[in-house]
């Protein structure tokens, strides 16, 4: 990446940080469900990186699903309003479901998450965030398995993006911006 792109990164959380939570997590989820199979959902896109690591630590029967929302438009304020943009390819009924997200803010967009998806009969409905800005919160809603707790700062990178930039940065940084 050009240095002058650079210049508005500060590291949050560092590559080899986020590979030991990673795992950790995954010791948790296989721990919890030892001897069942887990359905991990991630939500598209800010989620892909943080699955495609998961899912290769959990030691159990596992498969995966994708659903993709929207809620943010380009910039970096929640509309507040949850659209499904892509929903699932297959039924979740009996299944232990982790749904898988890069962040969890305000929380509208997981409260809504989880309501559509507690509709179609789960076994199971659990939560795993890289990471959580709980200052930011609207909604009641907590993540069971969470990576980093950070505090209220714009991040990019591990997958999360701004305006679909710097999702393919290693590290979690911090993104400053000029005021609007
Ligand atoms: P919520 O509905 O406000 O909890 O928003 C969750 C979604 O907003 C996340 O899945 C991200 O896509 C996006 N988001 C929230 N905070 C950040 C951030 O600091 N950087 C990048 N995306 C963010
Ligand atoms: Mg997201």
């Amino acid at each position: 990446m050009p240095a002058a792109q650079k210049a508005n990164l500060k590291i949050l959380i560092r590559s080899a940080a986020i590979g030991k939570r990673v795992r950790e997590v995954a010791g948790e989820i296989t721990k919890d469900f030892k001897g069942e199979r887990v359905h991990l959902i991630g939500v598209l896109k800010g989620a892909c990186i943080f699955l495609s690591d998961l899912v290769r630590e959990i030691n159990l029967d596992t498969s995966i699903d994708f659903i993709a929302v929207s809620s943010y438009g380009k910039g970096k304020e929640s509309s507040g309003q949850v659209r499904v943009l892509k929903d699932l390819d297959s039924s979740i009924e009996g299944l232990n479901v982790i749904l898988v997200e890069d962040i969890l803010d305000t929380g509208l967009t997981l409260s809504y998450l989880l309501r559509v998806l507690r509709q179609r009969k789960p076994k199971s409905l659990r939560v795993a965030a890289l990471l959580d800005k709980p200052s930011r919160r609207l909604r009641q809603v907590r993540g069971d398995y969470i990576g980093f707790t950070i505090p209220n700062e714009f991040v990019v990178g591990y997958g999360l993006d701004y305006g679909e930039r710097y999702r393919n940065l290693k590290d979690v940084c911090i993104l400053a911006l000029p005021a609007e």
